[in-house]
């Protein structure tokens, strides 16, 4: 939190010269975050190792096949309960709203630049909203079919036609979640500002104005925001 104060009625800085910052995410939500982003990164490697005979040589990341075998079902663990954690945060602000869709019809302008011709969005856009449902949906899929292939200690508790399906539904929502995350870094990456959001914690108002108009006019607006540190509360 940045606590810096600001007039919530203009969004002039108080102290002129000073940028206007809104708060996006706590330090709560970034430490959740990033301990979600490693793990998936981790996962990946490990999982990957251990997903062709090609890539084997990324088990030496690890300490060997033996060690990464025994450590990828277990930093799946984390990654779930980590995602658990973002889900709950996050959940309320990626419900779907009729601004996405006219959002995501205009998905051409989106990608030529062309903010000024989509509707104002809230906290997050349509395409920020199918990246957080499909991720919730891969991971219970990853940790659903993970489970069923965890020998170790669940090896008794199904047959061997189910770890076969589960064997390849696992490898399908891999490869996919690889995809959905390759598609999320380069977003937050393209759009400047966005990785300072999940660095520090805030934006630049001209950030929010151009990107997430809908949200700033809504923390502005009065309805939750402080009005003695003029600050916006972030989540
Ligand atoms: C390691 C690379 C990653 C980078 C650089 C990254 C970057 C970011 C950034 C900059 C934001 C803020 C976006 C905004 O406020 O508009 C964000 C939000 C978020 N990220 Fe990541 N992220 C990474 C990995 C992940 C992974 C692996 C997951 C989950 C499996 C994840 C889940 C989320 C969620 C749920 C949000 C909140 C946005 C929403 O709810 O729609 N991120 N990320």
């Amino acid at each position: 939190m940045t606590g810096k104060p600001y007039d919530v009625e203009s969004g002039d800085s108080v102290h002129p010269g000073d940028p206007v910052v809104v708060d996006r995410y706590t330090p709560g939500a970034r430490i959740n975050h990033w301990i979600t982003a490693i793990s998936l990164v981790l996962l990946a490697l490990s999982g990957l190792a251990l997903f062709h005979p090609k890539l084997f040589f990324l088990s030496g990341l690890f300490g060997g096949g033996q060690i990464t075998r025994a450590i990828h079902p277990w930093i799946g663990v984390v990654l779930f309960f980590s995602f658990f954690g973002l889900f709950f945060r996050f959940w309320k602000a990626n419900l779907w709203k009729r601004e996405d869709g006219t959002w995501l019809a205009r998905l051409y302008d989106v990608l030529t630049n062309h903010e000024d011709r989509l509707p104002e969005v809230g906290k997050y856009n349509a395409g920020q909203k199918m990246v957080f449902w499909l991720m919730s949906l891969l991971i219970i899929v990853l940790i659903l079919s993970g489970l069923v292939i965890w020998d170790q200690y669940f090896f008794a508790y199904t047959s061997i036609e189910q770890k076969r399906v589960a064997m390849l539904v696992h490898s399908v929502a891999a490869v996919t979640i690889i995809c959905v995350w390759i598609v999320h870094v380069y977003a937050a990456i393209w759009v400047r500002g966005t990785i300072g959001a999940m660095v520090k914690g805030r934006v630049t108002g001209g950030w929010a104005w151009r990107h997430h108009r809908k949200w700033l006019r809504e923390l502005v607006g009065g309805k939750r925001a402080d009005h003695k540190t003029g600050a916006p509360p972030a989540e």
